[in-house]
């Protein structure tokens, strides 16, 4: 069973004042997540991921389409008690302490006594919230504000948990035990679907990835499926190139990068292979510092569908 399914999910919001008309912020969104899976849902700002989160939350309405959760319409209460959300701008009534706003959602979520209070330590210990769960929200660092968040959404010990854009606001500190909580969430059995701009963020946890632009999904599937992982061409790094042997190899198109006084990067193609050019440079004098390949990155992707969608949208015009 998907975890979570839409089905031509659409939204469609009205602009203007005098003479609204509908904006559609989302097309036709079918997508499947499966159980256990970290899925990177990625796309530019204005892409509409957010706003798909909202539909998933109920937060908003679908123009029309369908969602389901666990195998159940959005909305089943029995499948919201069974699940966590990070907003993308969490807000909490900040005269309260972390501490005391932890406790008032656990009370909500049915923990009492000993059991509650043991949960929320538990829970601040796992966002890496130290003394400072004794501040109040208002003196806290957006940072900080962001961990409680963080630690609203697993209060609950949820099966599917939805984050909208986890890492915004956090230093690469933060951001790395944000990485390590979503890992450890998934070895749990818990689904995790994740909104991100942040493509190494996803590189670095995703199996499975949805690239959504203009409200439109332009690529989805496996990691090793959507980046092409053939060899697009090799990078040399050598040193003391004479520089004879320098002008022949730029006179035969090679493109020749300076380093710094004795280094350069040599860029080849992918075929022929870089090996009868190194023992050539051998030969002559220069040494290999290190040969690296080079392959498509989910950068590479990301700015080609996107691009692509671009073009595509105002060819309909
Ligand atoms: N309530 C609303 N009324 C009108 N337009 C809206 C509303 N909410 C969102 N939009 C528009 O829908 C589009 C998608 O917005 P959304 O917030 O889903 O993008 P996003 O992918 O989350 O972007 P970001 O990375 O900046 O958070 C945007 O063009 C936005 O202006
Ligand atoms: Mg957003």
């Amino acid at each position: 069973m998907a975890a979570i399914e839409t089905e031509a999910l659409t939204k469609d919001f009205p602009i203007g004042f005098w003479r609204p008309r509908p904006y559609r912020a989302l097309e036709s969104l079918t997508l499947s997540v499966g159980e256990g899976e970290v899925f990177g849902f990625l796309g530019p700002n204005g892409a509409g991921k957010s706003t798909t989160l909202k539909l998933l939350m109920q937060l908003l309405y679908p123009t029309s389409g369908t969602a389901r959760i666990l195998g159940r319409p959005v909305g089943d209460v029995s499948v919201k008690r069974r699940l966590g959300f990070l907003p993308e701008h969490p807000y909490f009534y900040d005269y309260l302490t972390s501490e005391e706003l932890l406790t008032y959602f656990a009370s909500l979520f049915g923990y009492h006594g000993e059991d509650r209070r043991r949960r929320v330590a538990a829970v601040l210990d796992e966002v890496g919230l130290g003394a400072e769960r004794r501040l109040k929200l208002r003196q806290c660092s957006k940072g900080m504000v962001q961990r409680v968040g963080l630690a609203q959404a697993i209060l609950n010990e949820p099966e599917v948990i939805f984050l909208d854009e986890p890492m915004s606001g956090l230093d690469p500190l933060g951001r790395r035990d944000v990485r390590q909580l979503m890992l450890r969430l998934r070895a749990r059995g818990c689904t995790v679907f994740f909104s991100s701009h942040i493509l190494a963020d996803a590189e670095a946890l995703c199996s499975q990835v949805a690239i959504l632009a203009q409200g439109r999904l332009r690529a989805q599937g496996r990691l090793s499926e959507l980046l092409a992982f053939e060899l697009k061409g090799w990078e040399l790094v050598v040193s003391d190139l004479a520089a004879d042997r320098r002008a022949a190899l730029e006179s035969r198109g090679v493109r020749i990068t300076h380093i710094d006084h004795d280094r350069c990067t040599l860029e080849l193609p992918a075929t022929p292979g870089p090996e009868a050019l190194v023992h050539e440079l051998a030969g002559g004098g220069a040494r290999v510092v290190s040969l690296m390949p080079v392959r498509d990155t989910l950068e590479d992707l990301f700015v080609r569908e996107v691009a692509a969608g671009g073009r595509r949208d105002t060819e309909g015009l």
